[in-house]
């Protein structure tokens, strides 16, 4: 199958990353052509971690990666033949309406038009273009090649083909994917950051640290990563603007967002992609320091 995907930063290339392993023909598309070149790189590199862990092997991945062809247009001539486009650009409502516009454009009259959006309506999405029937949320995890949900949405019009259509393909990549209605936040956001924001308030109130609040969700409750360092990880302008349509889209008090994330996002303090969040990331280090702003 010949796949695109709109968008090479961290979910994007993740995304292009999974569909050129599992055999598909993927066009990368970016506005950049050094995020091109970097998404490129970090793929490779992540290739390489999995042939060491034995996921593939390691003469495979020339091949995996001679399948991802990149751009920095939208042209019909590359994404005319395509039978999937994911969308994985900026969390913004503007951007993503104007690249389902072009897409609905260029593309074939059958390709589904996916979004990997981790909160924007896929209804309002969906009214950009004249597929609604075609138009679904394809939301995976980060980091993509490792986390096994594919969060599916299904929005008012998408049709039950359609969901089907993902479900399979969805399947065949070694996912599980889940159905999930349009409502803000869908399910995973919905359970997700409104606990990344109680952990935000326990640290605004002063309860505990930035490393105690990780340790009792890690060591108690078995989590991955500590509810701060998640934050981090997905960026805390990400876990801003979701908490934001969450808020805003059920209208409930329960989901303001923490005094203390404004902030953070106001004073450029993104987590990992901007080097400080509640933690500081030095570059090429597995250390974690928790940030001198909140050390007692
Ligand atoms: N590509 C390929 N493999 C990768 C990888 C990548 N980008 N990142 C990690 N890995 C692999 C490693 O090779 C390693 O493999 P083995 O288990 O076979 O050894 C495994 O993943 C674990 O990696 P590490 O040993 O380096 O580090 P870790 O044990 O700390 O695990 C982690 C890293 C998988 C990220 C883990 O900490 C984790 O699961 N964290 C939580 C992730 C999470 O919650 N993601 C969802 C975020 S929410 C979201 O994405 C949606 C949204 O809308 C906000």
């Amino acid at each position: 199958m010949k796949v695109a995907v709109i968008g090479c930063g961290t979910m994007g290339n993740g995304i292009a990353h999974v569909f050129a392993q599992f055999g598909h023909t993927v066009v990368l598309i970016d506005i950049s052509e050094e995020k091109l070149a970097s998404a490129l790189g970090t793929i490779e590199k992540n290739l390489k971690r999995q042939a060491e862990k034995g996921v593939i092997k390691v003469e495979e991945i020339p091949e995996i990666l001679s399948r991802i062809r990149t751009y920095t247009n939208f042209s019909g001539s590359h994404l005319g033949d395509c039978e999937l486009v994911i969308e994985a650009a900026t969390e913004n409502p503007v951007i993503k309406f104007d690249i389902f516009k072009k897409l609905d454009e260029m593309c074939s009259s059958n390709c589904i038009l996916a979004s990997n959006t981790s909160s924007i309506s896929i209804t309002k999405i969906a009214a950009q273009t004249r597929r609604a029937e075609k138009v679904i949320g394809m939301h995976f995890m980060n980091p993509v090649p490792v986390m096994k949900l594919v969060e599916v949405i299904r929005g008012y019009n998408t049709s039950d083909d359609t969901t089907q259509r993902i479900m399979e393909i969805s399947r065949a990549l070694g996912k599980f994917p889940v159905e999930v209605k349009d409502m803000p936040g869908f399910v995973a956001n919905k359970i997700l950051m409104p606990m990344i924001n109680e952990a935000i308030f326990t640290l605004f109130e002063g309860t505990a640290g930035v490393e105690e609040i990780d340790s009792v969700m890690k060591l108690g409750m078995a989590h991955p990563m500590g509810p701060l360092q998640l934050a981090d990880f997905i960026g805390l302008d990400v876990c801003l603007a979701i908490l934001q349509v969450l808020h805003e889209g059920f209208g409930n008090p329960k989901y303001a967002p923490c005094p203390l994330l404004t902030n953070m996002v106001a004073a450029g303090k993104l987590g990992v992609k901007s080097g400080e969040g509640f933690y500081v990331y030095a570059p090429g280090s597995k250390d974690l320091k928790v940030s001198t702003v909140f050390l007692k």
